[in-house]
């Protein structure tokens, strides 16, 4: 049978997933998987500032330099997460004592060092994730309250100059229908590009949980942003549920991930459909939703659920 890959090729689109690289160093089979099924991959932790900077001034590149060349020997692309969050942080940043100009020049040196070191190898930049808050207001984090709102068009010039052929995206949750949220990022995308700010991609997270329903207007949301010109991706697909899961959710969640592969397939721009974490073996799910779970396409045992027939179907 054809793989996800190779049938996301017919359809003009990469297929990928995030990868946790210590799953990927011990467990031969969530190996294979990733090297068999996906034609792109995101580092789901180890190119975050806190692991590639744990000491201020000394990088550890090992985990992420390993994962890009893996990537390459399977001639897959590297998305690169993520430059600009407020997240899983260095405690040398967060604990220390900067003024707001001193951070400022933290965070430069960051989106420079990062950007050059991967120069050539990262085909999309997440540049800054998680931006704003559901009411379509700036999140309140270090780099709003130190720099004010133009540290995110710093960002992108940043990352631009250290490496001008990587695609450099926007990336958020709670983004994937028309919203309040999703408003807001446009219309900062719109006036950023009308200033020649080099922000090429809008990256939909698209975590879906079936208690919640999913939104109607995905395709119509990314149209928006495809007629500025505009690339996009769904960059961490999953679908979680309730536990224990039975039936009914396994086809709702099936659903769930059709509504974003669908959006993305109708889409002019969107070049990507990357899923967070393929195997319920693996997920960051029932650590930070408590009683939920399951959220992946396939079990812990490597089966394919529901919802990887779908998005088979559906490509
Ligand atoms: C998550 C990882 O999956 C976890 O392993 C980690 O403990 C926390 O971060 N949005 C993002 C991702 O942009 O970086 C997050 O990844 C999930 C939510």
């Amino acid at each position: 049978a054809a793989t996800l890959g190779a049938l996301g090729r017919k359809a003009g689109l990469r297929i990928g997933t995030a990868v946790d690289t210590t799953a990927l160093a011990g467990d031969s089979t969530y190996r294979e998987t990733v090297a068999r099924e996906f034609s792109s991959v995101t580092a789901e932790n180890v190119m975050k500032w806190q692991l590639t900077e744990p000491e201020r001034g000394k990088h550890d590149w090992a985990a992420a330099d390993g994962l890009v060349d893996f990537a390459r020997s399977h001639k897959q692309l590297v998305r690169g997460h993520t430059l600009v969050w407020h997240s899983q942080l260095p405690a040398w940043v967060t604990e220390g004592s900067f003024t707001p100009e001193e951070l400022r020049e933290i965070l430069r040196r960051h989106v420079t060092e990062e950007v050059r070191h991967f120069k050539g190898r990262i085909w999309q930049w997440d540049v800054v994730n998680e931006a704003f808050n559901d009411d379509g207001t700036l999140r309140d984090s270090i780099w709003l309250r130190n720099l004010g709102p133009g540290y995110i068009a710093d960002a992108f010039r940043w990352a631009h100059r250290a490496d001008p052929g990587a695609k450099l995206y926007i990336n958020d949750y709670n983004i994937e229908g028309v919203n309040a949220k999703s408003t807001a990022l446009y219309e900062l995308v719109k006036q950023l590009r009308r200033e020649g700010v080099p922000v090429h991609g809008v990256g939909l997270q698209g975590h879906f949980a079936v208690q919640y329903g999913f939104p109607g207007d995905v395709a119509a949301n990314l149209k928006r942003f495809d007629d500025l010109g505009m690339e996009s991706a769904i960059t961490e697909a999953d679908v979680r549920m309730p536990m224990p899961a039975d039936n009914i959710k396994l086809q709702a969640q099936a659903r769930g991930y059709s509504v974003l592969l669908g959006a993305c397939l109708v889409t002019r721009r969107c070049t990507d459909f990357t899923v967070w974490g393929f195997t319920d073996k693996y997920s960051w799910v029932p650590d930070t939703f408590e009683g939920e779970g399951a959220a992946n396409v396939l079990d812990e045992n490597y089966a394919a659920k529901p919802a990887f027939d779908a998005l088979r179907q559906d490509l």
